[in-house]
């Protein structure tokens, strides 16, 4: 497949807190071997350093935090590019409740949104990657090959997380208190959460996660094929369709 930065195709996933956007785009990734790249494991591991380092979350200065960033640095693997702190991988700190409280303030720091985007622009020369977050298909990549933008019932996204998080079912209780988290954490990320105009919507609230890969590889295939369909002029200088070889 090709297309998107330089040789490189680039699908972008975004959507609000807890669509299955990250557990989506690897899985996509590792379908259609590219490599998954989480923008909000950025954002989470920025403010993982600044919870570590700067006290309450309100005194943070935004030049501060983007300093702190430039510790993180962002590694290529197998199937994906990991953040590590201080060269050191970090998933269960960035995931923890701590971070997750204050990473949408981090995310509302412009100096952080431009430090995040220069990371994940870099990750995709030379790569063919699937990024999931909020802005990809509108800011950071927005001449992506397929942008998709998958949104979830806030109920079923909040049951979804505690089963994952918790590795059982979750009682209606717990559940009602992570909706609840969630549809305040999407109020604090609206600004950046949007679908861009040539975005397909997904609703996964009834789909599987294995029927929705399926339907961003398809889709994915679908535009690597026609993006070989390329406009040429004729003899008669009328603008025709033409196949360039695969
Ligand atoms: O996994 P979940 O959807 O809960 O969040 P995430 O993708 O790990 O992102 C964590 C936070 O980073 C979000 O709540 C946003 O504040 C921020 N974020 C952002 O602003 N822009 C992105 N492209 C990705 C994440």
């Amino acid at each position: 497949m090709s297309g998107g930065s330089g040789d490189s195709f680039v699908i972008a996933i975004d959507g609000p807190a807890a669509s299955g956007k990250s557990s989506t785009a690897q899985w996509v990734a590792d379908e259609l071997q590219f490599l998954h790249v989480d923008s909000g494991a950025l954002y989470r591991a920025a403010t993982a350093l600044a919870v570590r380092e700067l006290g309450a979350a309100d005194s943070w200065e935004e030049a501060r935090v983007v300093e702190l960033a430039s510790d993180v640095t962002l590694v290529p693997g197998k199937t994906s590019f990991e953040p590590r702190i201080r060269g050191e991988a970090a998933e269960e700190e960035i995931r923890g409740a701590d971070v997750t409280k204050c990473v949408s303030r981090v995310a509302q720091m412009p100096a952080v949104r431009a430090w995040v985007n220069e990371q994940v622009r870099r990750a995709a020369v030379g790569h063919s990657v699937v990024v999931d977050g909020r802005d990809i298909g509108t800011v950071v990549f927005p001449e992506a090959d397929l942008k998709i933008f998958l949104v979830a019932d806030p109920w079923e996204r909040a049951r979804r997380r505690l089963t994952q998080r918790l590795g059982r079912r979750p009682a209606e209780a717990e559940i009602a208190e992570e909706t609840e988290r969630l549809v305040q954490r999407d109020a604090k990320d609206a600004t950046q959460t949007v679908q861009a105009r040539d975005a397909v919507l997904l609703d996964t609230t009834y789909l599987t996660q294995a029927e929705q890969v399926e339907r961003i590889v398809a889709l994915a295939r679908a535009v690597a094929s026609s993006s070989r369909i390329v406009e040429v002029e004729d003899e008669g200088s009328r603008r025709v369709r033409s196949y360039r070889p695969a």
